[in-house]
């Protein structure tokens, strides 16, 4: 991969930038979500836009690309003003986005979305051409093994994600926007992005990068700008920063620890999981879960970790081995059945089945318990209205806004109603895939909390992840998966984050 040239960059500040933003203001109802925001970008660097949940970073995201209509302020691109507002304007101006809420259509092709509501491209396109060109596209990300006649409801979430950067490469756009591309990707994924994402830059094209990840940070970007609550703090570079100096800017203070301290699992088995196979599964998948322990799984995309965790929740089909909880078996045949067992499961995907956009937010936090609070199938109000008020202060969600629907919250308070909901519930399992993706700094820290208090409750958590930093830092017992196999499975303090890297990657040692 070409490194960036300081050159084009971060270079020069006299130089007229790619885009300047003044002043810029958008509220929604009572909430401020941007406020006065400053913004510059120069041509070829890649600026990376950081903040917590909620700050306004996709609001401005959606402000460039048109989507939302600014209250104020002003936008140029090159010195020249512009009106970015609705979306063709914006894409006319060179302005192009890959969106935190993938939108790809689930029901057409791959090919197909690739050439979806881009301008300049005839959907005339005879199919060989059309599927030649999908092809080099899919090859640009990495998604070599995906077949352009494929639906796209048949691809993984991390494909999707890298799906919508090749859309993005389609037209030939000056200043590209990822809105965390990489927060439902895997290390390999992660690096096919930051490879294409730099290649850009280093083609003359300007890069604003949204992430919570901030490791990725100082591996792609030349500067930093932080949103804290809808105001902009001035630009800075990688140079002078560390990632402690980050967090420090978007919370306002320092975090003093991301991950709570471990509890001891008590000594009895709580699920035993014997013989496991599923589609998927190349070998079958065996281990424990003693009451108050939290098990991690992880590794790549494909390696048969999230499989594991959907096969438990009743979500995959089981096609051998058996399940104990107390001693019992447990049917792993539907969603319900487990349900029932007390098998609480909070999916990857949180628009497939994490939460529900149109409902409130009292609605989702008291979606799975309802029934423990109905009488002879009336729902005491009270009951939902106190458990759910409860939950929320515990997540520090806003109390105040239980009654908006879900689907305007930022991303990362969508993921911690989808994780919360399931507080309330009492259940003696949790089952959580890749739970912290897209929640900011702060909120990971105080979800990472809420599992372990669960854990001190007698509970029994199985996670499946790809973010080894978090399996490391959180889980007792880990293991690691490649190709649909376990292939290492070893209690945390006999793994260093080197070992667990290069276990994932199915690496040798150096
Ligand atoms: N359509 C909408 N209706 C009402 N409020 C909204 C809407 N869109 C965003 N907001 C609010 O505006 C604020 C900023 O949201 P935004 O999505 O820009 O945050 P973000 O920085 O991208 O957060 P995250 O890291 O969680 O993605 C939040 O308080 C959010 O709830
Ligand atoms: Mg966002």
């Amino acid at each position: 991969m070409t490194p960036v040239d300081d050159s084009t960059g971060a270079g020069g500040a006299a130089e007229t930038p790619r885009l300047l933003v003044r002043w810029l203001s958008k509220r929604y109802g009572n909430v401020q979500a941007l406020a006065e925001v400053d913004f510059e970008l120069r041509a070829g660097e890649v600026m990376a836009l950081l903040g917590e949940n909620g700050a306004g970073k996709s609001t401005l995201v959606k402000v460039l690309s048109g989507l939302v209509q600014p209250d104020s302020g002003t936008i140029e691109i090159d010195g020249v003003a512009r009106d970015l507002y609705p979306s063709a304007r914006s894409q006319a101006s060179g302005v192009a986005v890959v969106h935190q809420e993938y939108s790809s259509v689930p029901t057409l092709t791959v090919a197909e979305n690739l050439v979806l509501g881009q301008t300049g491209v005839s959907p005339l396109w005879l199919p060989g051409r059309l599927k030649a060109r999908a092809r080099t596209l899919l090859d640009a990300v990495g998604l070599d093994h995906i077949n352009p006649g494929t639906l796209v409801e048949r691809l993984s979430v991390a494909e999707m994600q890298l799906l919508e950067i090749a859309r993005l490469l389609v037209r030939d756009s000056k200043i590209l926007i990822f809105d965390e591309p990489t927060a439902a990707l895997a290390d390999r994924e992660i690096e096919r992005v930051l490879g294409v994402t730099k290649r850009l830059a280093s083609e003359g094209r300007s890069v604003i990068y949204v992430t919570h990840r901030l490791p990725e940070v100082f591996r792609i970007a030349d500067r930093v700008t932080v949103f804290r609550n809808g105001r902009s703090l001035p630009a800075r570079s990688t140079r002078d920063l560390d990632v402690d100096a980050v967090i420090t800017m978007m919370l306002g203070r320092e975090l003093q620890t991301m991950f709570p301290k471990r509890g001891t699992a008590r000594a009895e088995t709580l699920l035993e999981i014997e013989g496991l196979q599923a589609p998927g599964l190349s070998e079958p998948v065996s281990f424990n879960v003693r009451a108050g322990e939290i098990v991690g799984l992880t590794g790549q995309l494909g390696s048969g970790a999230s499989t594991v965790v959907e096969t438990l929740a009743g979500m995959a089909t089981l096609q051998a081995g058996r399940a104990r909880l107390d001693g019992q078996d447990i049917s792993l045949k539907s969603r319900s059945a487990t349900l029932k067992r007390g098998i609480a499961y909070c999916s990857a995907d949180r628009k497939r089945d994490g939460t529900f956009a149109v409902r409130s937010i009292r609605e989702n936090l008291s979606s799975p318990w309802i029934r423990a609070v109905a009488r002879a199938g009336w729902i005491s109000v009270r009951g939902e209205r106190d458990r759910s008020s409860d939950i929320a202060r515990r997540f520090t969600i806003d109390v105040k806004r239980m009654a908006t629907a879900v689907g305007a919250l930022s991303g990362g308070n969508q993921q911690k109603v989808a994780v919360g909901k399931w507080l309330g519930a009492a259940p003696r399992i949790m089952l959580l895939e890749e739970p912290t993706r897209g929640v900011d700094v702060g909120a990971r820290a105080e979800i990472y909390q809420h599992l372990r208090d669960l854990c001190a409750a007698g509970l029994g958590i199985v996670i499946a992840s790809s973010d080894t930093a978090e399996v490391l830092g959180l889980c007792d017992t880990i293991a690691t998966f490649y190709r649909g196999r376990v292939t290492a499975l070893k209690p945390h303090h006999e793994w260093s984050e080197d070992a667990l890297v290069r276990e994932v990657m199915h690496q040798e040692a150096a």
